[in-house]
């Protein structure tokens, strides 16, 4: 039998498993646990590149990333890179991948391939325990609005500081004008989650671009007020990396944020995205 370890903020350890070898009630044990606690962490895992893909699907389609340069020989993979003489990382800001996307991605599972002596932690924060600790006149503006995301700025061909247009993600970064091409959706501001159906706070500083019916400047400022909120410490884990760590977070329930302390090291990880469900708004 499994164990699971809930951590302070967000996130959960789960011990005795074997990710290559999961049975059926495991991997209900795993998305249940996505479910309530928004990320799950494993220890001493020996996945190669065909373990991680057959893990990955075991949790549904495999979504290949347009963006990140892929894994040579596994187009299912990228790789998250960042090599001794690179200044910047990737996602080095706290922000939830995919929510530019219509159907938002479920999750990634990262595995650490390449690890800096120090440094290079991931930071989680939950947005189910953010949305529970906001107000009630906060939490009922939050329920009533939606929120519009984007792409464009951080990918885009027109991208400020991150996409393929700056000279410093050269390789890692690509194809921009599929960034440019996209439809921004429109999302809920609080969604049920879609495994466990707890609200979750569903903005984010990099890619919500605006509230729907409210002028651009309030907006920002809620925005950025969500934001104060949802990082405060109370609601992060930090996880440090280990030589067989997988973390399996879920897109709809945290933020993350990677840490780019360990200038002059190489930091290689492989990453796996998963499709997710539409999206449906919490009950007011
Ligand atoms: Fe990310």
């Amino acid at each position: 039998m499994s164990d699971i370890t809930v951590h302070y903020g967000v996130g959960a350890t789960i011990g005795g498993m074997d990710l290559r070898s999961l049975s059926d009630a495991q991997v209900d044990q795993i998305r249940s646990t996505l479910g309530n606690h928004g990320v799950v962490f494993f220890r001493d895992q020996e996945l190669n590149e065909v373990d991680h893909i057959s893990l990955a699907e075991r949790f549904g389609t495999i979504n290949i990333n347009r963006f990140f340069a892929a894994h040579p020989d596994h187009p299912e993979i990228a790789m998250v890179l960042k090599e001794p003489d690179d200044d910047r990382n990737i996602g080095g800001l706290w922000h939830t991948d995919h929510s530019y996307d219509h159907e938002p991605a479920l999750g990634s599972i990262l595995v650490a391939r390449d690890l800096p002596p120090v440094g290079g932690d991931t930071h989680f924060t939950s947005m189910f325990a953010a949305f529970d600790a906001l107000d009630d006149e906060m939490k009922e503006f939050c329920l009533t609005h939606n929120a519009e995301h984007s792409a464009h700025h951080a990918f885009g061909t027109e991208a400020d500081g991150y996409g393929e247009s700056d000279p410093e993600y050269e390789g890692r970064l690509g194809n921009a004008a599929a960034a440019d091409e996209l439809k921004n959706p429109i999302h809920p501001m609080v969604i049920a989650h879609p495994i466990s159906g707890k609200p979750a706070l569903f903005v984010n500083i990099a890619f919500t671009i605006g509230i729907v019916g409210v002028d651009p400047d309030e907006s920002r400022r809620i925005i950025k007020t969500l934001y104060d909120h949802a990082t405060q410490e109370r609601f992060v884990h930090r996880f440090r990396w280990e030589p067989g760590s997988v973390a399996f977070w879920d897109n709809r329930a945290v933020w993350h944020n990677a840490m780019n302390d360990y200038a002059g090291h190489r930091r290689l990880m492989h990453r796996i995205t998963i499709e997710g469900d539409p999206l449906h708004a919490a009950a007011a």
